[in-house]
């Protein structure tokens, strides 16, 4: 090695001994007669001291030294003198009086600073992502992943999981994004697709016997991308034979809690992680991946303001509607403004409206408030004892502003849900030091889908019914709940799975009721379909959203920042420039026809 010790490991216990090292010029400094380098490594930072006195040759070489040079250094480890020790360096105590220095290679100046922790476009990042990765920040996320990786795989080793390899050119598969195909060369007009996610694969293997099968996998989907979502991501998969739906989520409340102890000791987290029905989750919470950490649940007012004179409320009953609201804790003195602006943003997510009562802190409690201490453009159109009515539902104070949302349950829901979001938000209702896991369960195993105008899986289409609704799966789709389990951190889905299908027949019906024929279905399913008739066992399993647990440990708000790699936010690669144009022969082996105007000689 062209180095003895890495600059980072270096402390006071090392004084006195000779030591090599190599690294990165992170700065330098010329006190005219001394030269102060920060020499940098993977581990860290150490100063090192170039004296003319002691080494004239040395101290000129000293003197080229640049920012991203990368050096040999040949010197002793001093303890600093007095005075000068650098606390904020696990290095800070000592100093390498430098003997000998070699130039391995110069750097020319980079595109930005990569020892300062400044923001910087996102853009020239990606292009440069190799500098990008030696500042402090990226690195740090590098070796985050390598650790909590590290952790999942000895965790299922123990757990007596095998890691099994899947491939990645395989056929079509159903998880509900689009697939990224790969036109054959060997068999004209055919086309491979990249897997959306190993879910047949691992089924398989269940078959196969294996019993206990994980992977860290690489899962494509060609979908639009998003802060929370990569055309190319990975997933811890899990798949187990014999399994219930409470051991899979047991396995990964026991993975998660390690993961958090050993790399987030100093963060809270609930235990045992909330198990929240489906049905609970959009009625409270108005999501399927509730934030937990805060309250600001919805509540249903529908039956306060069902006869009240505001006809948007009261026509909203009328039509089977709902009429839902939360209570934003202190934001009676919301002005005209920044109440419109919520508007904007209610409207933005889907409402026609959004009514708001401001309940004036002067009142002592709820019950004192007065039609003058109450304040909103509704106020004429219900009564003071209504508006009493539905703070109390709200739990709200004088002092609370309460937002209030009419039309469809669906809309109503969503809207205020992400209301509920955005207002928790602005007001700093999430404890940022609590890790609030939870599991949603019950979920219908099908939903109408009115683009389609079919009943499409919720989860995918090899989730497994619960026992008890088998019987009414064509005769009442809508009512049959699946075996299925959704993780959620923070607000975020971070995971899921169920338990599947493992029955020909019953796969069979659930094709069916979803708009298959058996034509379509032999096509599709026929290789799955047939190894279920070869003894397949009872199974389950679920995968886990790898860059989106790392992004939320690391504390980023977007999975680009834990990925060595992404694509930018219009899915390209800005590093290699892909995708790219191809030669005109590369495409005519493929059997492959591109527009003339999409052929770049
Ligand atoms: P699902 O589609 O829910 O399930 O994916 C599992 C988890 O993967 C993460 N995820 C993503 N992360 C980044 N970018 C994306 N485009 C992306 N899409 C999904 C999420 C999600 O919770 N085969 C099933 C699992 C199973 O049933 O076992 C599946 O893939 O965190």
């Amino acid at each position: 090695m062209l180095k003895s010790h890495s600059c980072g490991e270096l402390n006071r216990n090392n004084n006195g001994q000779i030591v090599t090292l190599g690294g990165w010029v992170d700065r330098r400094r010329d006190h005219g007669g001394l030269i102060f380098i920060d020499l940098r490594d993977r581990d860290g930072v150490v100063q090192v001291v170039f004296n003319p006195e002691s080494s004239k040759e040395c101290h000129d070489i000293a003197s080229q030294l640049r920012n991203e040079y990368v050096i040999q250094v040949v010197g002793q480890v001093s303890l600093r003198p007095p005075g000068t020790e650098n606390t904020k360096l696990p290095t800070g105590e000592i100093e390498i009086l430098a003997d000998t220095v070699k130039i391995l290679n110069t750097s020319i100046t980079p595109p930005f600073y990569i020892n300062e922790d400044i923001e910087i476009d996102e853009n020239l990042r990606l292009k440069y992502r190799y500098l990008d990765i030696r500042r402090e920040r990226m690195k740090n996320n590098v070796i985050l992943r390598h650790r909590v990786t590290k952790m999942m795989r000895d965790f299922m080793d123990n757990r007596g999981f095998l890691e099994v390899e899947t491939p990645i050119l395989i056929k079509r598969t159903p998880e509900g994004a689009r697939d990224y195909l790969v036109p054959s060369r060997v068999y004209p007009g055919k086309f491979y697709a990249l897997p959306q996610s190993p879910q047949q694969l691992k089924q398989l293997l269940m078959v196969a016997g294996v019993e206990k099968y994980y992977q860290i996998a690489k899962c494509f989907r060609d979908e639009d991308t998003r802060a929370d979502r990569q055309p190319e991501f990975t997933q811890l998969d899990i798949e187990m034979s014999f399994a219930e739906e409470e051991d899979v989520m047991q396995l990964i409340e026991d993975l998660f809690v390690k993961i958090m102890e050993e790399v987030k000791p100093q963060k809270r987290i609930i235990k045992p992680f909330p198990r929240i029905n489906y049905a609970d989750a959009m009625e409270r919470f108005g999501s399927d991946k509730p934030d937990i950490r805060f309250g600001m649940e919805l509540k249903d007012l529908s039956d306060i303001v069902a006869d009240c004179e505001f006809a948007v409320f009261s026509s909203a009953v009328a039509a089977g509607g709902k009429v839902k609201g939360i209570s934003a804790p202190g934001c009676a003195g919301y002005s005209r403004a920044q109440i419109n602006e919520l508007n904007e943003i209610a409207q933005g997510f889907g409402a026609k409206g959004l009514a708001t009562i401001m309940l004036d802190p002067s009142a002592s409690s709820v019950e004192e408030l007065t039609s003058e201490t109450i304040k909103s453009q509704i106020a004429k159109f219900i009564t003071l004892e209504q508006i009493k009515e539905m703070a109390k539902r709200l739990g709200a104070a004088p002092g609370d502003m309460l937002m209030i949302a009419a039309g469809d349950d669906a809309t109503v829901s969503n809207v205020l849900g992400r209301m509920r979001l955005e207002m928790g938000n602005r007001l700093k209702l999430a404890d940022p030091d609590l890790f609030a896991y939870c599991f949603v369960v019950n979920f219908p195993l099908f939903a109408w889908d009115d683009k389609t105008n079919r009943w499409e899986a919720m989860h995918h289409p090899f989730t497994s019914p619960k026992e008890k609704d088998i019987p009414i799966l064509e005769s009442n789709p809508k009512d049959v709940f699946s075996q299925s389990y959704d993780i959620i951190l923070n607000g975020y889905e971070v995971g899921g799975g169920s338990i599947r299908i493992h029955n020909a027949q019953l796969q069979r019906r659930v094709f069916k009721v979803m708009g298959h024929t058996d034509e379509s279905i032999d096509q599709l399913f026929g290789h799955l379909l047939e190894a279920f008739s070869y003894g397949a066992p009872p199974h389950g399993g679920i995968a886990i959203g790898v860059d989106r647990m790392l992004m939320l440990i690391a504390g980023e708000t977007s999975i680009r920042e834990v990925i060595p790699f992404p694509k930018n936010q219009n899915a390209y690669d800005l590093c290699f420039n892909a995708p790219d144009v191809v030669s005109r022969e590369d495409i005519d082996v493929l059997h492959i026809k591109l527009l003339d105007e999409q052929i770049e000689e």
